[in-house]
């Protein structure tokens, strides 16, 4: 009976997160750059994108045009930043989501101000992606607060000689063992090889820079497998 029992709980637990909605390994570009997204888009195999101030930054551009420009590529979840106060991020991300929709996913800093509009928004169905995440403690405040996605800074925490992957990890494991439906969005990704790593370390997402992303095709093995293939190819139909 106890083992029936224990089945029914990892089962109801299992429900409860994240596997029955296939959370699985998705990817999401790390940029506000809209050609390149809309190149990587047409592919059919990138999910989402994120972006923050530095990328609208670089990008030259209005925020809101870049977050209509995605919009109408077809793409569902695009993370757009908020910040200042908490009365101003609560204000700009409900005006955001009252714009853009579903599509929109409020991003806000783990301060104490931006996990209580984490509250408030996640409290009314909105979705939001707590950033600015380099410790599991803060990544459980998170949960707490309701967030849809925390972004652990697996590269800058890298940089820091602390162990980004080694986050990832205890923050995946700490929301498996609680059935915590908050999905960890490994974020600060430089290289296939992290990204890679994050989902092996229990991420559910991992927004990478498009040249990450492109690099991920990419093998040796393959180019020098293809050229092998096309010679004899060539060869048979001489
Ligand atoms: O999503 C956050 C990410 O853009 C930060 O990346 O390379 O500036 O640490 P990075």
């Amino acid at each position: 009976m106890s083992t029936l029992l224990t089945l029914i709980k990892k089962y109801d637990i299992l429900r409860g997160s994240k596997t029955d909605l296939f959370f699985f390994m998705k990817i999401f570009l790390d940029t506000a750059e809209t050609d390149v997204i809309s190149k990587y888009f047409s592919t059919g195999l990138v999910d989402g994108v994120t972006t923050n101030p530095t990328l609208i930054r670089k990008s030259g551009r209005n925020p809101e045009d870049v977050y209509q420009e995605i919009k109408d590529m077809g793409v569902q979840d695009i993370s757009m930043e908020v910040v200042g106060s908490d009365l101003e991020m609560y204000d700009e991300g409900k005006r955001l989501y009252e714009k853009f929709g579903d599509v929109c996913t409020v991003k806000v800093p783990c301060t104490r101000e931006g996990l209580s509009v984490c509250k408030a928004l996640s409290d009314q169905g909105v979705k939001v992606n707590v950033t600015l995440i380099f410790c599991a403690a803060q990544a459980v405040l998170a949960a707490k607060a309701g967030a849809t996605y925390v972004s652990p800074f697996v590269g800058r925490l890298d940089d820091q000689s602390v162990a980004g992957l080694e986050v990832v990890r205890s923050i995946s494991e700490l929301y498996r063992i609680h059935g915590m439906r908050t999905q960890v969005l490994s974020a600060s990704i430089r290289s296939v090889q992290r990204a890679i790593r994050s989902w092996y370390n229990g991420a559910e997402i991992c927004t990478m820079p498009p040249k990450v992303f492109d690099q991920m095709y990419d093998h040796i093995l393959t180019d020098k497998g293809l050229e092998i293939f096309d010679n004899d190819w060539k060869q048979v139909q001489q």
